[in-house]
């Protein structure tokens, strides 16, 4: 079973869309040089909800050779939800892959396993691809029972899909104590984690499911670490934060399989 690798830049609540026109012109030009085409890998990039017009705009316009991503999206369809933004909303703006359950959504606002398990299934129905983080904090991980954990989170989030709708998702393991950290986990420690995650995926589904799923890691990769990491077998790309930011440093990130 090939995997198309995924190289996915999250922006976080970072650059306004004039500086997100720069951004991607950087990033194209930067790619375009070294003639990348995204035949061998898909390079996703995951602006804020506001730029995404702007980028959407630019890929088409200059066929850049991107995919377009959002951070976030709402568990509900339509309606009285002030400041919430829908699935279809993002399908309309030509958006493929949203992120789903980000530690810093689960952190930080209270998102839970069974909320982003609807979220995953509002994406899914709109026709766009999730992808589903999960990962330890420090605690877990110290206490040592970061897989048992981060295998939770995987059961709870897939709750009720289907072995076709799995084998099309993604899957961003993220230990939270490497996130903007510098703390990288080592390559064993990726491996560890993401190769319990496609044996869960197996056992709760089938081989051929667990085979298809795209399985990310997520925390301080840098241009200097991301082979070692994405040199693991149940590694299939990187979710970037920090290093997604800087062009020149993505550019060779996402150029790793070339
Ligand atoms: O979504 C990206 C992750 O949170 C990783 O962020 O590369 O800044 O550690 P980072």
């Amino acid at each position: 079973m090939t995997r198309k690798p995924i190289m996915a830049g999250n922006w976080k609540m970072n650059l306004n869309h004039v500086e997100a026109t720069g951004m991607v012109q950087k990033l194209a030009w930067t790619l375009a040089d070294k003639e990348y085409d995204g035949s061998k890998s898909e390079c996703v990039v995951v602006p804020p909800f506001t730029d995404l017009r702007t980028v959407q705009t630019l890929i088409d316009g200059e066929r850049m050779p991107f995919i377009l991503g959002a951070q976030n999206v709402s568990e509900h369809d339509s309606g009285a939800h002030t400041g919430e933004i829908s699935a279809d909303m993002l399908a309309k703006l030509q958006v493929t892959y949203v992120v789903v359950g980000h530690s810093e959504r689960r952190q930080f606002h209270g998102e839970t396993d069974e909320l982003i398990n609807t979220k995953a299934k509002k994406v899914i129905a709109a026709g766009m691809t999730p992808i589903i983080c999960v990962g330890e904090g420090l605690d877990i991980r110290k206490e040592g029972t970061h897989v048992e954990y981060t295998l939770n989170q995987v059961r709870g989030t897939l709750a009720g899909l289907t072995a076709e709708q799995v084998a099309g998702l993604v899957i961003a393991y993220e230990p939270v104590w490497a996130i903007g950290t510098g703390e990288v986990a080592t390559p064993a420690d990726a491996q560890e984690v993401c190769g319990a995650i496609r044996a869960e995926v197996a056992a709760l589904y089938d081989q051929p499911t667990a085979d298809a799923v795209r399985i990310q890691y997520g925390g301080s990769v840098k241009s200097g670490n991301v082979a070692q990491i994405m040199a693991q077998p149940d590694v299939d790309g990187a979710l970037v934060g920090g290093a997604s930011l800087q062009p020149e440093e993505f550019a060779a990130i996402v150029r790793f399989y070339d």
